[in-house]
């Protein structure tokens, strides 16, 4: 067995990368150590590996530096892990997702709730507080909501002021923006530290208005600027298609002009009017997203996808993650008044997992599915054994 055969070398672009895939742990050498953990990860001793190092310095200091080198790595091995049903607990929520409506203003070609105004169901107003009460109660303080078109909601101003009664709680609006002219009075009276607001870009005004119709980019753009006047937080959230996807360092820049800090990317969902033909791999986004990575960077601003896979890789060695925090931490309600795992899972029946009117904490604590949804784990997976990056990546939600 060699010295270091529980760490892996990989490498990107001729960079190399040492994982630790179980505990995990990662590092990037300069050029020398790496040669000299390569030469370790093939030998079963010290004078061996320093025997096989082509470096020019004497034995002896060959010998030290792996020595060196060898005592930084931690080599205990990692305790066992059993899947995060066995090592998690309920303990409070964070967050809730409030689907108010699937009534809309707009309806986009890509939109996977096929929102519309034709569209009518909507939460009835005391379900809805009903639910932002006992979410209050099980711990959360982050309500995002959305649809449809959220400030079509009636009295949607005033339900924000409930909500942010409470001085630990934040609210994010996921948001189309072109009603916001029209509310931004109310909006104002509101603590802006603790409202941010999320419009929708959907690439450069071709592509945009190809998917939201005529007139909605400049309409956008007003709106952003109104928020910045009024020194509103804002993102920008882009659902990433074909039609947009080579559009994202410059929609980029388009942000920054605008006084806006981050961009949210949201990953196509074939749901809805959501369809194959505007879904783009993975790989294909890679080589965009970091070209849009480097012009936001060179701009000062950032992007959310890529902090917090950063906050990940950053994390203390021996933190893994395993999947999202949906049916943990988070819950999403829907118009129908029904509890769902996660935001875009709203409206699927199988995935239902009961009614706030029965009581939220019952269907968090209670629901078959959001108990599937909890037990399910990265060691349930195909690639489990093989992917090194799995317990720093997390796999998807
Ligand atoms: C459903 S909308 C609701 C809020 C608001 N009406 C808006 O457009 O921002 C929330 C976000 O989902 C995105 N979205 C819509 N259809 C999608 C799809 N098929 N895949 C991924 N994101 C999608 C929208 O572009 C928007 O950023
Ligand atoms: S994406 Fe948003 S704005 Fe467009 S139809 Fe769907 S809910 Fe409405």
């Amino acid at each position: 067995m060699g010295l270091l055969s529980d760490w892996q070398r990989r490498t990107w672009q001729g960079c190399p990368i040492y994982l630790h895939p179980e505990r995990p742990d990662w590092l990037v050498p300069g050029p020398e150590a790496d040669q000299l953990l390569q030469a370790l990860q093939g030998a079963s001793s010290l004078d061996e590996a320093a025997r096989r190092f082509p470096g020019r310095r004497s034995l002896t200091a060959t010998r030290l530096a792996m020595e060196r080198l060898h005592s930084q790595l931690d080599h205990a091995a990692p305790p066992a892990y059993h899947g995060r049903g066995a090592e998690l607990q309920l303990t409070s929520l964070k967050e809730c997702w409030f689907h108010l409506t699937n009534r809309c203003n707009l309806a986009c070609r890509h939109c996977l709730f096929a929102a519309s105004p034709a569209a009518q169901e909507t939460m009835p107003p005391a379900l809805l507080r009903q639910a932002i009460s006992e979410a209050t109660e099980l711990g959360c303080t982050l309500f995002y909501f959305t649809g449809g078109e959220p400030l079509l909601y009636p009295q949607f101003p005033a339900l924000l002021r409930e909500v942010l009664a409470k001085p630990s709680s934040q609210a994010v609006v996921l948001t189309n923006g072109l009603l916001l002219a029209e509310q931004l009075a109310a909006f104002t009276q509101l603590d802006r530290a603790r409202l941010h607001f999320q419009l929708s870009l959907d690439g450069l005004a071709e592509s945009h208005e190809a998917l939201r119709g005529p007139g909605t980019f400049d309409r956008l753009l007003a709106s952003l600027d109104l928020l910045r006047l009024n020194n509103f937080h804002a993102t920008i959230s882009v659902a990433v298609n074909r039609a947009n996807l080579g559009e994202l360092p410059a929609m980029v820049k388009l942000a920054a002009e605008h006084g806006v800090g981050n961009l949210h990317l949201l990953w196509h969902f074939l749901r809805g009017k959501g369809n194959q033909g505007q879904f783009v791999p993975p790989a294909a986004i890679l080589p965009v997203l970091l070209a849009a990575h480097a012009e936001a960077a060179a701009r000062g601003i950032t992007i959310d996808n890529i902090e917090s896979l950063k906050g990940q890789l950053f994390s203390s060695p021996g933190t893994r993650y395993d999947g999202s925090n949906a049916g943990w931490e988070s819950l999403a309600i829907g118009p129908d008044g029904m509890v769902y795992p996660s935001p875009a899972l709203v409206g699927i029946d199988a995935l239902n997992c009961g009614a706030v009117s029965d009581g939220l904490e019952k269907s968090w604590r209670q629901s078959p599915v959001l108990a599937a949804v909890r037990r399910a784990s990265l060691t349930d997976s195909a690639d489990y054994e093989a992917n090194p990056f799995k317990f720093l990546i997390g796999g998807g939600p």
